[in-house]
């Protein structure tokens, strides 16, 4: 699949669940939201179904997000299904790591183990902090030591990569970048700093709040010596990545800053219900549950993707008019 501005589609971000066990500030409004209810999201048959037509398609690598889509009844379940999708090569998980550690039913066995044994390949954790204190003000929940619990089950289950993403904040976790680096080092973590997005509530974005990722490097290189550019070094998504002398290589995701962001965008996110965005920093979505669920063919699915890959903008708006709009939970980060 390819846009009109020459994006090769081959990357569907997949969210099973607006649900979430943390709060984050930047990801949820302040004020309590009602979760959907459930004939609102996709049933997992729903969701293999188009996902089967987006690989026939030309997706190759499918990223499964929530918000804490480890909350989702039956989740290793459909994780099995989804690894016996053929034509799929990398399957990879988003998580808070807050469940990570913990046994699926009776057996003792962790989540992670479970996940890897259906062939999740990459689990990305978000990591904001190494403060217990700091944690518990950015995610509204005591879950630091749940993390680190999780962080080592995905290291014992043997998955390719462990990312952890960081969300710069200003007065919130700058001071931390050497000790997130250290231990990314430490455990063979590999860290991306996130520039944070207009995403769920506009007043999150303050001059206050933004940190820059070029500010980022700027200390990492202060303490570490010089970043090298290491454009061989590619993952599926959006970040730069930089190798320090020590080898480590880190990543940035510079949503804001970055002015070609979007230039190899490859990816396409279908929310929990049901509705194909071409892009997060645009307010375009095209509603698939409603056509599904009135028993529309798989041809007629295809042409509804189709639309949506044909009207992916050129670059995101979150530098323009952008209002959100939308909660980035039920999005899928
Ligand atoms: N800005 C940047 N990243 C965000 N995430 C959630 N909300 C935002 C935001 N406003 C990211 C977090 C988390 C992932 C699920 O989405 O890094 O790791
Ligand atoms: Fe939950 Fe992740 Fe959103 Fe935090 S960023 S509220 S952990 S979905």
């Amino acid at each position: 699949m390819e846009d009109r501005y020459g994006h090769h589609i081959s990357y569907l971000r997949v969210s099973i669940t607006d649900r979430c066990n943390e709060r984050c500030h930047y990801c949820m409004p302040t004020e309590e939201q009602e979760w959907l209810a459930r004939d609102e999201v996709l049933t997992y048959e729903e969701l293999l179904r188009l996902i089967r037509i987006t690989v026939d398609l030309g997706v190759r690598k499918i990223r499964i997000t929530g918000g804490e889509p480890l909350t989702r009844r039956d989740v290793i379940w459909f994780m099995d299904q989804l690894g016996k999708v053929p034509g799929l090569t990398d399957i990879g998980l988003s998580t808070n790591g807050t469940l990570l550690a913990r046994p699926v039913g009776e057996g003792g066995v962790t989540h992670a183990e479970r996940l890897r044994q259906a062939g999740v390949r990459t689990v990305n954790v978000s990591l904001d902090t190494l403060d217990r204190t700091t944690y518990q003000r950015v995610t509204g929940r005591d879950f630091f030591p749940l993390v680190l619990d999780g962080l080592e089950a995905a290291k014992s289950a043997g998955f390719e990569q462990i990312k952890l993403n960081c969300v710069l904040m200003r007065h919130r976790n700058e001071h931390e970048i050497w000790d997130l680096v250290r231990f990314a080092e430490t455990h063979g973590y590999l860290l991306r700093f996130i520039e944070l997005m207009p995403v769920s509530t506009t007043e999150v974005l303050s001059e206050e709040n933004f940190f820059p990722i070029a500010e980022a490097r700027r200390l990492i290189e202060y303490q570490f010596g010089t970043l090298e550019p290491a454009p061989d070094f590619r993952t599926n998504g959006p970040a730069t990545y930089y190798r320090l002398s020590s080898g480590q290589t880190i990543g940035f995701i510079g949503a804001m800053t970055n002015l070609h962001f979007c230039e190899t965008c490859n990816k396409l996110r279908l929310t929990c219900e049901g509705r194909l965005r071409p892009c997060l920093g645009s307010h375009l979505e095209h509603d698939l549950l409603g056509p599904l669920r009135a028993g529309a063919s798989d041809e007629e699915l295809r042409r509804h993707i189709l639309e949506v890959v044909d009207k992916k903008p050129k670059e995101h708006d979150f530098r323009g008019a952008y209002q959100p709009g939308r909660r980035m939970i039920a999005i899928g980060g």
